[in-house]
């Protein structure tokens, strides 16, 4: 029988029942479940809403229940629609009368609410410590490739020298900044819906800042219908999830892109690469492949929140119910890529002559020949005509700026000198970039320094 039952006279259709029931999923909130019971159990005895030993057997019966669950003894049950009522009936269940007193002064919305909030609390730290771990690999690979010339690009076109170090401090500082984004969420999330019931609380003396306490959150929320309609503090989370799998998919796209034939920038571990079935020479990057591919999922998950919460009238509204699927899959995503993106990005290969190579065609020195003009008194605007001058010559001749001779040079302007070879060797060229953030050693060491504090700053959080 169902715990509403009294007020219908006909039996759930069975398609409803089904439709309806979230158990499927919202089983694994049964340890968050269990925790709000508790506390608000206590609470109820320790304000004499119901009578002390009752609580006491209601929380007794509680802890029995979550051994037994994570036992694999308990079977949860469809006709009881979801983990707050299978709690609930089970517990009525095996302690009686007590267990029927549970729900006093409570309601779905608010345990809901309290439950999903409990989660999210708990798998926040998790995923930071996974963006972390993956910043001590960038580290790692910067210190060792501080002076792995390679070009860097705009539009996808051969543009200035940098390193693989400047390279992997760039992905370093936008994980900090995803970091930063879920601390945030974190803090503001941290206020207790319990006691808000249905969504106009109640007429029992509860005491919310006891049940907040007990849970562990900062105070309880300061409005009860906000308190249960409220899922703000979900879609921020998908929006900074997915934010974090659009930058683990560009770099991503990178690393794909590096391994193949025609850039060989870096080769992947055999570990974190796969094979073909009809190809026997391939070497496939699947691994980054597949984050970019996910990286869809958890844009979907955040589309889908938004869009079920978008006209949602206040208080609480059965639409919510989507929220679960949509909550857990962008978690279990990322949660998955990160710790293998951060093995495979650990794993790799540098090929630093390859990176030279590319490095050496392309003409990412030109702006350095520029500059050495302007060095010489030019303004900016004639050397740069001179270098395109200089540029359109060698792509004639299949020169690069380095390979033509200085009679090539002063031909064009009188203000090169032999000097000019050295000005334009690529390490040249990055170690004079000592601005702070540029590519020169002693800028990315910095860059490295304030990554390895962010990181240790949180440390034993
Ligand atoms: N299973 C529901 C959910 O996930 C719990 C809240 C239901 N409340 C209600 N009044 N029907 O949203």
């Amino acid at each position: 029988m169902k715990l509403w039952a009294g007020r219908f006279q006909k039996e759930t259709d069975t398609l409803v029942n089904y439709f309806n029931s979230s158990i499927e999923f919202d089983a694994r909130l049964y340890r968050q479940d269990i925790a709000g019971s508790i506390a608000h159990a206590e609470m109820l005895g320790k304000t004499g809403i119901i009578e002390p030993h009752e609580a006491e057997t209601i929380i007794a019966g509680l802890k029995a229940i979550l051994t037994d669950v994570e036992a694999g003894e308990v079977e949860f049950s469809l006709d009881d629609e979801d983990i707050h009522m299978n709690i609930e009936a089970i517990l009525t269940q095996r302690v009686g009368e007590a267990g029927k007193r549970l729900h006093t002064a409570r309601s779905r919305n608010d345990q809901v609410a309290v439950d999903t909030r409990l989660y999210v609390k708990e798998e926040i730290p998790v995923l930071i410590g996974q963006v972390l771990d993956l910043e001590k690999v960038l580290v790692k690979k910067a210190k060792v490739n501080l002076d792995t010339v390679m070009p860097g690009y705009t539009h996808m076109q051969r543009a200035q020298p940098t390193t693989f170090a400047h390279y992997m401090m760039a992905y370093a500082n936008m994980f900090k900044r995803d970091v930063t984004r879920l601390e945030d969420c974190l803090e503001r999330l941290d206020e207790c819906p319990l006691g808000a019931g249905a969504l106009a609380a109640s007429t029992y003396p509860v005491d919310r800042f006891q049940t907040a306490a007990a849970l562990g959150f900062q105070k309880p929320t300061d409005n009860s219908m906000d308190s249960v309609s409220d899922r703000d503090y979900a879609i921020e989370l998908l929006s900074a999830l997915s934010i974090l799998m659009m930058h683990l998919s560009r770099f991503s796209e990178e690393i794909i892109l590096w391994c193949s034939w025609e850039f060989k920038y870096v080769e992947l571990d055999d570990a974190y690469s796969t094979g073909s079935s009809i190809m026997p020479q391939k070497k496939n990057p699947d691994v980054a492949e597949l984050v970019r591919g996910k990286t869809g999922r958890v844009y979907g998950n955040l589309v889908t929140l938004l869009t079920v919460m978008k006209a949602l009238p206040l208080a609480y509204n059965k639409d919510m119910q989507e929220d679960k699927e949509a909550i857990f899959d962008a978690v279990d995503t990322v949660g998955l890529c990160l710790p293998v993106f951060a093995a495979m990005v650990d794993t790799l290969t540098v090929r630093p002559k390859d990176m030279a190579k590319a490095a050496a065609g392309g003409f990412i020195n030109a702006t350095d020949c520029a500059d050495y003009l302007v060095k010489k008194g030019l303004p900016f605007r004639e050397a740069y005509m001179i270098v395109g001058r200089l540029v359109n010559l060698c792509i004639k001749t299949g020169d690069t700026l380095d390979t033509l001779t200085l009679r090539d040079f002063r031909a064009i302007s009188g203000l090169f000198d032999a000097d000019v070879y050295q000005a334009l060797a690529l390490k040249t060229c990055v170690n004079g970039r000592k601005v702070y953030g540029g590519p020169a050693r002693e800028s990315v060491e910095k860059q490295i320094a304030l990554i390895e504090e962010f990181v240790e700053a949180r440390a034993n959080v």
